[in-house]
């Protein structure tokens, strides 16, 4: 029987994984095994309980603020050591992370072929964002199979020279993820003004922290002052580069509730409940626009531009005054407003994951007929 190794390691790519585990493990003529890296603990565990996944292996890597270079030896390290053991025919990851660059170079280095799902986003900087531009450049050129999630994202690996039969556009799985979850959304538990306008916020990326966020959290305070009738959400990521200065600037203000990551279906729930989201996270650009929700999205560049053109997403940067004014704006003009809702979800139609197994099951089948 066939082995594809699945290589999960930070919230985002459980979520956008978990389609394709979960349907590879139905799919009795494969073997699948799950590695977490664990480059995430509590954020990635969260997400694999929501999905019922249990990983067969993991390398327990995370460090408190680690930095890339010694956190990308570990990685290494530690898939150099399961690849010995396992030896999988394809290795399969998701995204654009430190684990999936590393878990595309240890696949090269042992000659595996390498599945990538979500391949081809480019801002085409590659120091913004940092380092994950760069890490999906360089996985690009390890990869065996493109699993771009539009159009545009297989013109971007044609653009690179990448070969077009090796290129599958498939939806992107977190679309799936978010079918197979919708039903199911968790109430947040507490603390949440059913009267006032709900500002959803989320910010991770390293080029925001210092300055950048400090503008952003002062814009957030400006906008809070000049509007009584809002009231902002803020899940902080555990990053320490977010989560001490969040505590400092905003702890105790009555109308932002600041709170822990919250859990994959809480956090669809706020997403739902959310009169305009400020974000500046991959995954919930693509989210957003399949719930019918604004995202104004904090950087200067992304990689997801057809959200922006449909009008679903505004990309407005992390400028204090241009942020105030954006969501002052949007409070505002009903108009402009009702005009973003209408952007629709250009990121699929929930069947990325069955798409992304038929090209693997075609190639086991050609195999087959190769090894008689
Ligand atoms: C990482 C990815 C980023 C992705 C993001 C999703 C890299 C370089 N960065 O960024 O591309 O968008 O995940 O959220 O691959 N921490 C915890 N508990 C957790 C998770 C993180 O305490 O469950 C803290 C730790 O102190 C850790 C720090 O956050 O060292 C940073 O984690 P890391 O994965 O390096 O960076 P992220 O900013 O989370
Ligand atoms: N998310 C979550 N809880 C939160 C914030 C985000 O479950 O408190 C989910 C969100 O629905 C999306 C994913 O996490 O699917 C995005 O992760 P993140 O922003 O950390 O990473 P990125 O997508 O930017 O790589």
């Amino acid at each position: 029987m066939k082995k594809i190794l699945c290589i999960v390691g930070t919230r985002p790519e459980a979520i956008k994984m978990a389609p394709v585990i979960n349907l590879l493990k139905s799919d009795k003529s494969i073997q699948v095994r799950v590695l977490a890296t664990a480059q995430h603990r509590q954020m990635l565990d969260q997400v694999l309980n929501i999905f019922n996944i249990e990983p067969d292996l993991d390398l327990d890597v995370m460090r408190p603020n680690q930095d890339l270079t010694t956190l990308t030896a570990r990685l290494l390290n530690g898939l150099n050591d399961v690849l010995i053991v396992e030896k999988p025919d394809i290795v399969l990851a998701q995204g654009d992370t430190t684990t999936v660059f590393t878990a595309a170079l240890a696949s090269f280095y042992h000659k595996i072929p390498f599945g990538h799902i979500e391949a081809g986003l480019r801002t085409w900087d590659i120091n913004n964002p940092f380092p994950e531009e760069m890490n999906r450049v360089l996985v690009s050129k390890i990869t065996n199979w493109h699993f771009a999630p539009t159009e545009r994202s297989k013109l971007n690996l044609l653009a690179e020279g990448v070969q077009e039969d090796r290129i599958f556009v498939t939806g992107n799985t977190v679309i799936d993820a978010l079918f197979s979850v919708i039903k199911k959304s968790a109430e947040i538990s507490s603390g949440i003004d059913p009267i006032k306008r709900l500002i959803l916020v989320t910010v991770h990326r390293r080029e925001n922290f210092g300055k950048p966020f400090e503008d952003i959290c002062a814009a957030l305070i400006t906008l809070l002052e000049n509007n009584s009738d809002i009231q902002v959400l803020f899940p902080v990521h555990p990053n320490p580069n977010i989560q001490e200065y969040a505590n400092k600037i905003f702890g105790g203000h009555p109308r932002i509730v600041m709170c822990k990551p919250l859990d994959y279906l809480p956090f669809i729930n706020a997403m739902q409940r959310a009169f305009l989201i400020l974000s500046d996270s991959g995954g919930v650009q693509e989210e957003a626009p399949a719930l019918g929700k604004p995202v104004l999205v904090l950087r200067e560049a992304t990689e997801r531009p057809e959200a922006v053109e449909t009008g679903a997403v505004k990309l407005i940067g992390v400028k204090y005054e241009v942020i105030v004014s954006e969501v002052q704006k949007l409070l505002d003009d009903n108009n402009m407003y009702e005009s973003m809702l209408k952007g629709g979800s250009p990121y699929g139609d929930g069947r990325a994951a069955s798409r992304i197994i038929d090209v693997l099951h075609k190639y086991f089948d050609k195999q087959k007929i190769v090894e008689g």
